[in-house]
């Protein structure tokens, strides 16, 4: 179903009701946006996991044959059919003629990693050229920063979101600390004002451009794991270079779940892991960026042969001919069964396209808002049922797929409840439980059957709670 130009998702829901002369919360609305869904078809290119099959779950609540609600893709996306048989080929190569497939097949293993670059570049908006597939996410992020991070007296300071990841505050972190900087003083924390669960993006310009001199980089994640926010990135990165810092962003929440226009925004460098939206499997083949304006200027601080040109990498004569741009960063031979699991899943997007993905996915996530507000908004506070508020922007654009709750009761029994009934989400502290349509895989009527599950959850949480 796709909506009217301009029409907003809540409207379309509210439409498609009227026209089967239903209720917006009736079933048959979930089953008639599916029907005109055209990307529905791409669910069977996954594996979606059995209830049966879940560890949490409770099988006398459940049937045990029907699929799980997976709403879990923002952490690790699901299984594409084809990667098994991609990585029984490269497994049979390696079995029948050892070393020569490095040089042979499909996926010549010297150049596996590049055989799929190609297969990126609508993903993240970049020429072949700037996208480099290596390592793991936090890796990447080292390795971009030893380059792109060069402090001097008067610009120090690295400018993130308040609660970044772990990864990327130890990571930035560590990366001052090797620079002898004060931790402090140094690294400069966006917070959302009193109250606010986000970040405006008015506050976060007013900071660059008031303190824009004595920054070095802006290291900014495209989407907040915790919020779900979604960055104004051409607006962060403008002001940025405006004020002569770099600017890069870690796109592990962004990647596959909007569209990103790296090249034409101009944004200096960027990287990603491939496990979430990309479903390359755990631990995947991670990504980076490094616009074109730097391919000769901007060097890797760490050195490999694989960073070297390929048509004199075998002359073993160490004298490096670099690899102008991303392609240059690259240390050690592409991790050949990695390589498959990505492919079999970019080619999926490559043939449902961003464009398409994306347009799906603000009816998807809108249609969840409209059944999460219907039931459990703040203006039903005056019933006893709980509240749920939504701490993601209601904002389309500052938002992907993913909607972070909290609960007006513990959600530590909802949590467990909703995993009984074979609902895959994650619970994140300080106290949000995030869900995450996919247009990939995930159906409306996923939506509709995690709303009623939610809601029988709700009921044996207050029940567990109370001790009855
Ligand atoms: C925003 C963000 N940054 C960094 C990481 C760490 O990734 P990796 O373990 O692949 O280095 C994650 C993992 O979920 C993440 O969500």
């Amino acid at each position: 179903m796709d909506p009217l130009p301009h029409e907003l998702p809540a409207d379309t829901v509210r439409r498609v009701a009227s026209e089967l002369r239903c209720l917006p919360t009736d079933e048959r609305v979930a089953l008639r946006l599916d029907e005109e869904d055209k990307l529905r078809h791409f669910r069977e290119y996954f594996h979606i996991p059995k209830m049966q099959d879940l560890p949490p779950i409770d099988l006398s609540l459940v049937n045990k044959d029907e699929n799980a609600v997976y709403l879990l893709g923002n952490s690790l996306g699901l299984q594409p059919k084809t990667v098994k048989t991609y990585l029984e080929e490269e497994l049979d190569k390696w079995a029948k003629m050892g070393a020569y497939g490095h040089e042979i097949g499909k996926r010549p293993w010297i150049t596996g990693d590049e055989t799929i670059a190609g297969l990126m570049t609508d993903i993240v908006g970049a020429n072949e050229k700037e996208i480099v597939l290596m390592n793991a996410l936090t890796v990447n992020l080292h390795l971009l920063l030893l380059s792109f991070f060069k402090p001097t007296p008067k610009r120090y300071k690295i400018l993130l979101e308040a609660k970044a990841f772990p990864s990327d505050h130890y990571a930035i972190e560590s990366q001052l600390q090797l620079h002898g900087l004060n931790i402090e003083k140094s690294m400069r924390i966006v917070k959302p004002r009193e109250g606010e669960e986000t970040l405006r993006t008015e506050d976060i310009l007013e900071v660059i451009e008031k303190e824009g001199d004595s920054i070095a980089v802006i290291l900014f994640s495209g989407m907040h794991y915790y919020t779900g926010q979604h960055f104004n990135m051409p607006a962060i990165t403008k002001a940025g270079q405006a004020k002569g810092c770099f600017v890069g962003f870690d796109l592990a929440h962004a990647v596959g779940n909007v569209e990103l226009h790296l090249h034409d925004w101009g944004v200096d460098f960027a990287c990603w892991c491939s496990y979430k939206y990309l479903n390359s499997g755990a631990g995947g083949l991670a990504g980076a960026f490094v616009h074109e304006k730097h391919a000769h200027t901007i060097k890797p601080a760490l050195l490999g042969w694989f960073g070297h040109e390929l048509s004199t990498r075998f002359k073993m004569d160490n004298k490096l001919q670099l690899i102008p741009g991303a392609n240059g960063f690259r240390i050690s031979n592409p991790p050949m069964l990695l390589v498959c699991s990505l492919q079999a899943s970019l080619e999926i997007f490559k043939k449902a396209t961003m464009k398409a993905l994306r347009r799906k996915s603000v009816l998807l996530t809108g249609y969840l808002e409209f059944l999460l507000k219907h039931y459990y908004g703040k203006d039903k506070a005056e019933t006893k049922t709980p509240v749920v508020n939504i701490i993601t922007p209601s904002r389309v654009e500052e938002r992907g797929c993913q909607l972070t709750l909290t609960f007006s009761v513990p959600i530590k029994s909802v949590y467990q409840e909703l995993e009984k009934r074979g609902v895959v989400c994650d619970k994140r502290e300080p106290n949000g439980i995030r869900v995450a349509p996919v247009p990939l895989y995930n159906s409306f009527h996923d939506v509709y059957r995690f709303i009623n599950l939610l809601n029988s959850a709700l009921e044996a949480a207050e029940r567990k709670d109370n001790g009855v």
